[in-house]
This record gives C-alpha cells, sequence and structure tokens, in this order.
C-alpha cells in the first residue's frame, strides 16, 4: 500500500483536511504529523518531518500545505534528496513527476481551492518518472547537494 507522509501550518490545515480524507477515499496510507490546532505555527517545523520520513523510507511521497506552498517548497528542499515541487495546476503537477521525479507536492491553500487541489493531487499521482535523460539531470542536482 502506498503511503503519504501530509503536513502543514495554521495557513494549511483545512486543505490539508480535505487532503487526508480524499486519500484515504482511495485507500492510499496517509500519516499526519500536524499542524494539529489553527493557533499560527512556523512552517518548517513541518516540512521537516514531512521530508525526514521521505529520505528514511517511512513514506513513499509527502503532501506539504501553507498559505503559499512557496515556504514549504523552500524548506523541504533544504533536505538532502527531496525534490519538493509547488504546484498550482494540474500540468506541471504531471511534469513535476514525469520529469523532475518530486517526491513532495507542495500548494497554497490560499491559491487553490479543494476541487483544483484534488485535482493536481489526482495528476501528481497518477503520473510515473520517466528516467533516461531527466534521470541525468536528477543525477546532477544530488551533485549540487554534496556542494554543501
Ligand atoms: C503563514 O502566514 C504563511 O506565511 C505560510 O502559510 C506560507 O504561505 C509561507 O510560505
Amino acid at each position: 500500500m502506498m503511503k503519504i507522509v501530509v503536513g502543514s501550518d495554521h495557513g494549511g490545515i483545512h486543505l490539508k483536511k480535505e487532503i487526508i480524507a480524499y486519500l484515504e477515499s482511495k485507500e492510499i496510507g496517509v500519516e499526519d504529523v500536524g499542524a494539529f490546532v489553527e493557533e499560527s505555527v512556523d512552517y518548517p517545523d513541518y516540512a521537516s518531518p514531512v521530508a525526514n520520513k521521505i529520505v528514511n523510507k517511512e513514506a513513499d511521497l509527502g503532501i506539504l500545505v501553507c498559505g503559499t506552498g512557496i515556504g514549504m517548497s523552500i524548506a523541504a528542499n533544504k533536505i538532502r534528496g527531496i525534490r519538493a515541487a509547488v504546484v498550482s495546476d494540474a500540468f506541471s503537477a504531471r511534469m513535476s513527476r514525469e520529469h523532475n521525479n518530486a517526491n513532495i507536492l507542495c500548494l497554497g491553500e490560499r491559491v487553490v481551492g479543494r476541487g483544483l487541489a484534488l485535482s493536481i493531487i489526482d495528476a501528481w499521482l497518477e503520473a510515473t518518472f520517466q528516467g533516461s535523460r531527466h534521470e541525468r539531470r536528477i543525477e546532477k542536482i544530488a551533485q549540487l547537494e554534496e556542494l554543501r
């Protein structure tokens, strides 16, 4: 069974709940790392456990939600081995898997509505990494991580 780890800050907590219900309706395993309350929190505190669970192979993929998705993507991409893509359309979501092998999808609750968010997730989950020349480019990204 595929397992997806999800996280949000206060700015993404409502959309995160909708996403969890949707994934569970599709019989996808979900782990929620929070936030669990609506008070103001800091998005790196949720990007970090989601990213680490993926690199430690405790989950297959991750979904992070904040107000825009931007803070989550910046934070998650600091973790070696993470390729987090913030998108607000289904085409980019599909390409982020096919070409970039994104392992985290970042969404903005203040940017996309529930319907669009779920269609983005569908496109993302249905897509498959195409390898080949894209593999070489991802290897080059991994080399950049070694320069830090
Ligand atoms: C919180 O106000 C907001 O800054 C956060 O959810 C996110 O949009 C940051 O990128």
